[in-house]
């Protein structure tokens, strides 16, 4: 007998289809599975043997191929478990099922029959409600998580038994609900705020600015000065993220297996700070079968790379294509996949290997050789990709006990807001412009026009500071942000004087 299954696999950050077929046959007794490689084969055959016998059942002692189509996707993971071992009892008589392919199945199977949780199970959701199916059958672990794709029958499972007496209508199971607009409104605030910072004013600020056109940052500082404390606030300050970029960012934690059972929504943007030591795979995605990277995971949210020298050069290199494009490639001999990658980036360093050259209350005990290596070793084109710089003071003990809290995020949140909307008008005839950092020279020729004043400004600006002309156009592009906030729609001389103060390393003449 010939018993049909269908089941979903996941390639990127979508799912596809899976047919699952099942026949026995009078030959040598013997379990083959078609379809899946090799290692995959081996382990997922080992499960569902075992969770088989453990379940009461036999193993046929007859030969049953199960063929798992389309043969040329590349099919990974314990997923299928579930519906081989279920194909596997139809096509040997020990179950029958009604309409097996009114429901979609997935789940990994332990020896003793348990279903266990699995990757991707939102992508797979919402491939199922696309496809249209009577229910999609899933690990209980994974049921709130498959419950925010909404307008599908969700039926938790969790053992194959259980599934079986579904199946053959022997039990009920009520499909799991979610409120999806509750979980959203409800895990859509941050536990952190820029209230908790004191003082820092122009650097908060700079932030700010940094959030309200887009632009990536780089702050530099003594060790203890804030730095990490800043960058992990500019995700509470970026405009709210909306729930199509929640789900998206969701798919990618979910296809990483990063997705606790208890967060089915990842409704906050993302704050990625991953270790100097990270590899390529790490940062950029990769490995055998790719998975998602840092930069993926920090989609719609920040990457902040802390002590940016520390990093090896040729990682910080494989960033380019993300910062450019949003989303990153991934070639392997079988296949080609793209993670999405949009995220703002914030770097921070000491200025020196002993970080106090630029602390006025400690001695820096570097050589001025030492200095211009550790310096020297910041990726160039990374650096292009970066608009705004700022440089962190220590604050006293007596500094921080004075000073009150000052700006919280939501004003500050507002602000951007307003920025952004006005960008978006802006741009609203581009394709691949947002936001004013990813102005191209020809719009910045339009958009970004100074009067004689702010020319005069900005010319002695970059021949008393000796700022290249990439400075210039970086200038530019943060003025108009600047001008932006300020809802002037001329730039004006006290918006380029406060771009000009952004570009910190320019004016450091160890940069060379
Ligand atoms: N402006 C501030 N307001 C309140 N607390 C602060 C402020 N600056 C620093 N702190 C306190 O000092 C701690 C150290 O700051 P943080 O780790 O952000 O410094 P850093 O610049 O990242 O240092 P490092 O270079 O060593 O990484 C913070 O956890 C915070 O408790
Ligand atoms: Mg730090
Ligand atoms: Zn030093």
């Amino acid at each position: 007998m010939l018993a049909k299954l269908r089941s979903l696999a996941v390639l990127g950050i979508d799912a596809f289809e899976i047919g699952i077929e099942a026949d026995i046959s009078e030959m040598l007794p013997g379990l083959t599975i078609v379809g899946l490689p090799d290692g995959a084969v081996r382990e997922s055959r080992e499960r569902v043997m075992s969770a088989i016998k453990n379940c009461g059942f036999q193993f046929p002692n007859r030969k049953i191929t199960i063929n798992m189509a389309p043969a040329d996707m590349k099919k990974e993971g314990s997923a299928f478990d579930l519906p081989i071992a279920i194909g596997l009892l139809m096509a040997s008589s020990q179950i029958e099922i009604d309409e097996p392919d009114r429901f979609i199945i997935a789940g990994e199977l332990s020896l003793d029959g348990t279903v266990k949780s699995i990757k991707g199970v939102l992508s797979m959701a919402i491939k199922a409600r696309e496809l249209g199916c009577g229910g999609l059958i899933v690990p209980k672990e994974n049921a709130l998580e498959a419950s925010v794709a909404k307008g599908m029958n969700v039926i938790p499972v969790s053992s194959l038994s259980e599934a079986l007496d579904f199946l053959t209508k022997n039990i009920e199971i009520r499909p799991f609900t979610t409120d999806l607009n509750s979980i959203f409104n409800q895990a859509r605030f941050y536990t952190i705020d820029f209230r908790d910072v004191k003082g820092q004013e122009h650097i908060k600020r700079a932030l700010l600015v940094a959030a309200a056109g887009g632009h990536n940052i780089l702050m530099l500082g003594p060790p203890g000065s804030g730095k990490t404390m800043l960058a992990r606030r500019i995700p509470t300050i970026l405009p709210d993220l909306s729930l199509d970029e929640a789900l998206e960012t969701t798919k990618i934690h979910s296809v990483a297996g990063l997705l606790d059972t208890s967060t089915p929504l990842l409704a906050t943007r993302p704050f990625r700070s991953p270790h100097h030591t990270i590899s390529d795979a790490g940062l950029i995605g990769g490995g055998s079968y790719p998975r998602p990277g840092e930069v993926s995971l920090s989609h719609h949210g920040v990457l902040f790379l802390d002590e940016l020298p520390e990093f090896n050069k040729n990682v910080l290199e494989n960033l380019r294509q993300p910062l450019e494009d949003g989303k990153v490639t991934i070639s392997r001999a079988l296949m080609s996949l793209s993670y999405p990658a949009r995220f703002m980036l914030a770097v921070a360093l000491n200025p020196c290997p002993c970080g106090y050259f630029t602390d006025t209350r400690h001695k820096c005990s570097c050589t001025p050789q030492q200095i211009q290596k550790y310096m020297s070793k910041i990726s160039g084109p990374l650096l292009d990709r970066i608009d705004i710089h700022v440089e962190v003071p220590a604050l006293t003990y007596e500094e921080l006990s004075r000073k009150s809290p000052g700006r919280d995020s939501n004003s500050m949140r507002e602000e951007v807001g307003n920025a952004r909307a006005l960008q978006l008008q802006r741009f609203s005839s581009e394709k691949k412009v947002f936001c004013n950092a990813h102005m191209e020279s020809r719009h910045i020729r339009k958009h970004c026009n100074l009067d004689k004043e702010s020319q005069e400004l900005l010319k002695n600006a970059i021949e008393k500071l000796g700022l290249s002309a990439r400075a210039y156009d970086r200038i530019l592009k943060v003025s108009r942000t600047i001008a932006d906030l300020d809802r002037s729609e001329e730039i004006k001389s006290q918006h380029i004087g406060e771009a000009i103060q952004y570009r910190s390393l320019d004016r450091k003449l160890w940069m060379g």
